[in-house]
């Protein structure tokens, strides 16, 4: 099983995210005989954002430029990474309600015509259909607040999740049945409430190993 594993809080030592993702990791290890990691961090080593370089090389049907193919070095190699993987993670704060930059121009460096999507207008009002196929996407979030799920009194606020389940299709992750999602809540309180979401959310780790073992 080949896993890529995307972080992206700033937080590094502290970070919530990168421990649930290393406690995954940890335990998925311990299950499978073969598991084969490729480590990016948005943090240590951001993606660049795009330029109209990039623009133009993307959408270009001539023979690029250098300056072209430069731009899009950088979303070539992570397009190669998704490709290879079989499972993604994608450890991630809440910031401002939002995902962090560095994870926004990440998904801007990976949505690629041709590469990630299609486009054909000939197909009506949806005319992106998705080129990769069969990922899972295993998501680990974390916010200082709380109540951000359907139905919570800050539903509207949530532009984390959702925005990443809107994306998750440029990652070959097709079926809703293969996005995973554990987040904590409450940690800017710091109170009983946050224990309990911390404890709840390492606890369904094991359960979700298993889950995606049986798969
Ligand atoms: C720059 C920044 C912005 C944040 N914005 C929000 C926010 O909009 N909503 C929220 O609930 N928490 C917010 N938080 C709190 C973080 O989501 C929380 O600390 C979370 O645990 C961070 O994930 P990490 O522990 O993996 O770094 C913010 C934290 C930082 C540092």
């Amino acid at each position: 099983m080949k896993i890529l594993n995307v972080q992206s809080s700033a937080s590094m030592e502290c970070s919530l995210t990168r421990k649930l993702s290393a406690s995954f990791l940890h335990i998925l290890k311990t299950r499978f005989e073969r598991v084969e990691i490729m480590e990016l961090d948005l943090v240590k080593c951001p993606p660049p954002f795009i330029t109209p370089d990039w623009i133009a090389g993307a959408f270009s049907k001539a023979e690029l430029t250098e300056q072209q193919q430069m731009a899009l070095n950088r979303s070539d190699e992570y397009i190669r990474q998704i490709e290879a993987a079989d499972l993604i993670i994608i450890g991630t704060p809440m910031y401002n309600y939002g995902m962090p930059a560095v994870l926004k121009a990440w998904f801007d460096q990976i949505a690629r015509i041709n590469k990630t999507f299609s486009f054909d207008l000939s197909r009506g009002d949806f005319p992106i259909e998705p080129v990769l196929h069969g990922k899972k996407l295993v998501l680990f979030t974390s916010s200082g607040e709380f109540d951000f799920q359907k139905g919570g009194e800050r539903e509207a606020f949530d532009h984390l999740v959702p925005h990443i389940k809107s994306c998750a299709h440029y990652l070959g992750v097709i079926n809703e049945n293969d996005l995973y999602h554990i987040g904590i809540e409450y940690q800017e309180f710091k109170d009983k409430r946050h224990e309990s979401s911390k404890n709840e959310a390492f606890a369904r780790i094991t359960t979700l190993v298993d889950e995606i073992c049986l798969y």
